[in-house]
C-alpha cells in the first residue's frame, strides 16, 4: 500500500546496534512480507566506504544475528536497496548531498517523500541530527510523513530529558516521534495486557485483596561488555530501570484502558507513574539497594574506584485504590546467575485452618508472566500428592509460547520498526511516561550520588548484595528463583 511506502535514513549505519538489531530485523520483516514494497535503507556513518563493501557488511551481520537464516534470492532483493553515505554528523554539505540523494531515491523507489529517521547513534548527536534535518528542509512538511526513531537513553535525568525534548519537539510533533524502549517490542510484553484483560480468572484477584506481592526481575549474566564508557554514566538504574523495568511494572499495574487506540493506553500507564509513592532520602536508603559485580572496576573505560552499579532491587509501591498496600519489588543486574526476565505474583495466602497447619505452610500461588528466554505464562498452585498419604503439593500449569504457538516470534526491533512504518506509536514511549519515570528515579539516583557505596558487594554468578535479599525477609518474603525453579523456595 501507498501510505507505508518510506525511506528509512539510519544514522549510526555502521554502528552495533544497525548490525545486530537493525539490519537484521529489516531483513526479517521482508521475509514476514511486511515490509513495504516501495521502500530502501540509505546508512549514514563516518566512516568511509562504498555501498558493495557495506552491503558484504550487512550481509555478514544479517546472517549472523538474524533469528531466519539468510535466503540468497530475498537477500538479492533487499541488497540493492540498502545504500552508504559517509559525513559527519555536524557537516552541513554531508547533509544538502544526502537530501538530494533521497530525493532522486523518491523518484526510483516511488517513496513520496516519507522519511523515518533512525538515531542509532550515541545520544550527544541526537539533537544535533535533528537540528540538522531541520535546517537542511528535510524534516516535517505536509505533502508527506517523516518519523523520528530515538534510541535510549532519552536524558539522563529529568532535566536533560526534558532539554533533548523540548529540541526535538521543536522540529518533530509528538506524534512524529517515537522513543524506543526495545522492551515494548517484545512478544510477551504486549501479552500483558491480553492476559490480564481478556480472562475472567485473572482480572478480579488482580488487587490488593488478592496479591501479596510483585516481584519483577530482569536479570544477564553478561558484564558490561565493550560498553564501559556508557555504562560508568548510566549504571543499573538510569539503564534499566528507569525504562524497561518501570514499563514492566508499568503494564502489570495499569488499569484497564477504555479502548485500545494509542493515547488511551499511555494514559493509563502514565496514572500509574504518577502514582508511584515518592521515595523520599529515608526510604531510599530502606528501600533501594545498589550494587556493584567484583571486577567490574577492572572493565575497559570504566575507573578503578567507579561507584557506578551493576545492579539495583527497589521496592515501591503504586499508591491508588487498586494496589494500595502491595509491595512491587523490582530488581535487575549484571553477572547474574541467569539471562531472565520474569514477572511473577504472589497471591495471599487463604486461611490457615484446613491444610495450613497440618502441613506446616503451603506455597502460595503464583502467576509466572514470562517474558525471555522463554515466553508464557505458568501458574503455581496446590493440589494432594497422588498416594495415602495426606500432602500437600505445588504443582504448575505451563503455557509455553515459544512451544505452543510457534518458536520463532518475532523479535522487539521487527515489530518496532514495522509499527513506526505505520504510524503507529502504541509500543512508544510518550513524552509524559519519560518525564515521569525520570522523576521517580532521579530520587534515588541524588540519594545515591550524596551516599558512598561499599562496592564491590557481590561475586559475578550470584544473585547480587545479600541487601537485596533483606529488602524482602523484612516483609516476611523471599525472592522467588527465576529461570524455572519456583519449588526451591519451600
Ligand atoms: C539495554 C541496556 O537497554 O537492554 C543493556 O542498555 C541491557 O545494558 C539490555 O543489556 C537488555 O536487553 P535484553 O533485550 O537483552 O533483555
Amino acid at each position: 500500500t501507498d501510505n507505508i511506502s518510506s525511506i528509512m535514513v539510519i544514522f549510526g549505519g555502521t554502528g552495533d546496534l544497525t548490525h545486530r538489531k537493525l539490519m537484521p530485523a529489516i531483513y526479517n520483516l521482508l521475509y514476514d512480507k511486511n515490509l513495504p514494497e516501495n521502500f530502501c535503507v540509505v546508512s549514514v556513518g563516518r566512516r568511509d566506504k562504498t555501498d558493495e563493501i557495506y552491503r558484504n557488511e550487512v550481509y555478514e551481520s544479517i546472517k549472523k544475528f538474524s533469528r531466519i537464516k539468510i535466503d540468497d534470492e530475498l537477500w538479492k532483493n533487499l541488497r540493492d536497496r540498502i545504500y552508504y553515505q559517509k559525513f559527519e554528523f555536524h557537516d552541513d554539505d554531508g547533509y544538502s548531498r544526502l537530501k538530494d540523494f533521497l530525493k532522486a531515491l523518491d523518484d526510483r523507489y516511488k517513496t513520496n517523500g516519507n522519511r523515518i529517521y533512525y538515531l542509532a547513534v550515541a545520544p550527544e548527536y541526537f539533537e544535533l541530527i535533528v537540528e540538522k534535518l531541520h535546517q537542511h528542509g528535510m524534516a516535517e512538511n505536509e505533502k508527506s510523513w517523516q518519523r523520528v526513531m530515538i534510541e535510549k537513553p532519552f536524558g539522563k535525568d529529568l532535566n536533560s530529558a526534558v532539554y533533548l525534548n523540548k529540541k526535538i519537539t521543536d522540529v518533530f510533533s509528538e506524534k512524529n516521534t517515537y522513543r524506543i524502549d526495545h522492551y515494548l517490542g517484545k512478544e510477551m510484553l504486549q501479552n500483558i495486557m491480553v492476559i490480564r484483560f481478556a480472562n475472567v480468572f485473572f482480572e478480579p484477584v488482580w488487587n490488593n485483596k488478592y496479591i501479596d506481592n510483585v516481584q519483577i526481575s530482569s536479570s544477564e549474566t553478561v558484564g558490561v561488555e565493550n560498553r564501559g564508557g556508557y555504562y560508568e554514566k548510566a549504571g543499573a538504574l538510569r539503564d534499566m530501570i528507569q525504562n524497561h523495568m518501570l514499563q514492566l511494572l508499568t503494564l502489570t499495574a495499569m488499569e484497564p484502558p477504555i479502548d485500545l487506540t494509542t493515547d488511551s493506553i499511555h494514559d493509563e500507564k502514565v496514572k500509574i507513574l504518577k502514582s508511584l509513592k515518592e521515595l523520599t532520602p529515608d526510604l531510599v536508603l530502606k528501600n533501594a539497594v545498589r550494587g556493584q559485580y567484583e571486577g567490574y572496576r577492572d572493565e575497559d573505560r570504566v575507573s578503578p574506584d567507579s561507584d557506578t552499579e551493576t545492579f539495583a532491587a527497589i521496592k515501591v509501591f503504586v499508591d491508588n485504590f487498586r494496589w494500595a498496600g502491595v509491595p512491587f519489588y523490582i530488581r535487575t543486574g549484571k553477572k547474574l546467575p541467569v539471562k531472565s526476565t520474569e514477572i511473577i505474583i504472589q497471591f495471599k495466602p487463604l486461611p490457615g485452618v484446613l491444610y495450613f497447619k497440618e502441613y506446616g505452610g503451603l506455597m502460595p500461588d503464583l502467576l509466572v508472566i514470562k517474558i525471555q528466554p522463554e515466553e508464557g505464562v505458568f501458574l503455581q498452585f496446590n493440589a494432594k500428592r497422588p498416594g495415602t498419604l495426606n500432602k500437600v503439593i505445588p504443582v504448575r500449569m505451563d503455557f509455553c509460547q515459544n512451544c505452543q504457538v510457534g518458536m520463532n516470534s518475532p523479535e522487539a526491533y521487527e515489530r518496532l520498526i514495522y509499527d513506526a512504518l505505520r504510524g503507529d506509536s502504541t509500543l512508544f514511549t510518550r513524552w509524559d511516561e519519560v518525564e515521569y519515570s525520570w522523576r521517580f528515579v532521579d530520587k534515588i539516583a541524588e540519594v545515591w550520588k550524596n551516599n558512598k557505596p561499599d562496592f564491590p558487594n557481590y561475586k559475578p554468578g550470584t544473585w547480587g548484595p545479600s541487601d537485596a535479599d533483606e529488602l524482602l525477609l523484612r516483609d516476611n518474603f523471599k525472592w522467588w528463583n527465576i529461570g524455572g525453579f519456583y519449588d526451591e523456595n519451600i
